[in-house]
């Protein structure tokens, strides 16, 4: 932990990359754990354009019971911390896979979400896009049972999210990509890394010389590149983290401090 802070304290342009896991403390289900979505449902049932296709009305139930659980959740102590870091100014950027929004929820403020964002839609025909949260329609939303129509032009909506098969928004994936070839450390937390393009994100920063920094209590496909391995909950250390790197921090300006009036 202490070198994880030392690194993070020392680090120059150090941004975040998250999956599921970093969401499991706020009781969201991650998707390849025993317990996952993908191990109960066959995503090719309802996270792909032919499913949808075949069946709206089943992905629909799917994406509004996930909407309802998300919603009674609320971000925890490791998506604070990460706000927090950032607030620091020590993290630049969250980059993140997850559609939950509770990193913006907890204030992370320079978000990428390579993968959506579950409370907005967008119009299968036409243009139109919503955010559910800002256009107070939500609850509305969630608890019909009717298959959602565009105001616009009567189309069908589908959830603003990346399914299986399709291509991630590109200036997103874009921006995603120069940010990681800019950074110095990657702080990966709780995500498998076997999901692509975005599991490129550490690997670019490993490339490019940066450091690997992961936190996930099992052994994932980004494990073999990481400099260091928190192996625990990310909910149970991030504050820790977060605090030792608040004392590096502190104690570098106060050494700085010492240096001017030697
Ligand atoms: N803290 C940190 N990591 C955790 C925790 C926790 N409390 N609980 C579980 N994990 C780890 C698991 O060990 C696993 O490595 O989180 C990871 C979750 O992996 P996945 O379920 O595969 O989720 P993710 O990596 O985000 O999946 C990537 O796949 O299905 C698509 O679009 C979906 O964005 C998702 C993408």
């Amino acid at each position: 932990m202490g070198e994880a802070a030392n690194l993070l304290a020392k680090s120059k342009f150090a941004i975040a990359f998250t999956g599921a896991g970093i969401s499991a403390g706020s009781g969201i289900p991650t998707f390849r754990d025993s317990e996952g979505l993908w191990r109960r449902y066959r995503p090719e049932e309802l996270a792909t354009p032919s499913a949808f296709q075949k069946n709206p009305a089943l992905v629909w139930e799917f994406y509004r019971w996930r909407m309802k659980k998300i919603l009674e959740a609320r971000p925890n102590a490791a998506h604070y911390a990460l706000a927090e870091l950032e607030r620091l100014g020590v993290i630049k950027a969250v980059i993140t896979q997850n559609v939950d929004d509770l990193h913006r929820e907890s204030g992370t403020k320079n978000l990428l979400e390579l993968h959506g964002n579950i409370f907005r839609v967008r119009c299968t025909s036409c243009d139109y896009k919503e955010n559910l949260k800002e256009s107070e329609r939500l609850e509305e939303f969630v608890s019909s049972k009717d298959l959602p129509r565009c105001p616009r032009c009567g189309a069908l909506l589908r959830p603003d999210v990346v399914w299986f098969g399709e291509s991630l928004p590109s200036d997103v994936l874009e921006r995603a990509f120069s940010l990681a070839r800019k950074a110095d450390l990657v702080l990966v937390v709780g995500t498998s890394g076997v999901v692509y393009p975005a599991a490129y994100i550490p690997y670019i920063v490993k490339e490019g010389g940066g450091r690997v920094i992961e936190i996930n209590p099992k052994v994932s496909a980004i494990t073999p590149i990481a400099d260091v391995f928190i192996r625990a909950p990310a909910e149970d250390v991030m504050e820790e983290l977060l605090r030792k790197v608040r004392d590096f921090i502190e104690n570098g300006s106060r050494q700085r401090e010492r240096l001017k009036t030697l």
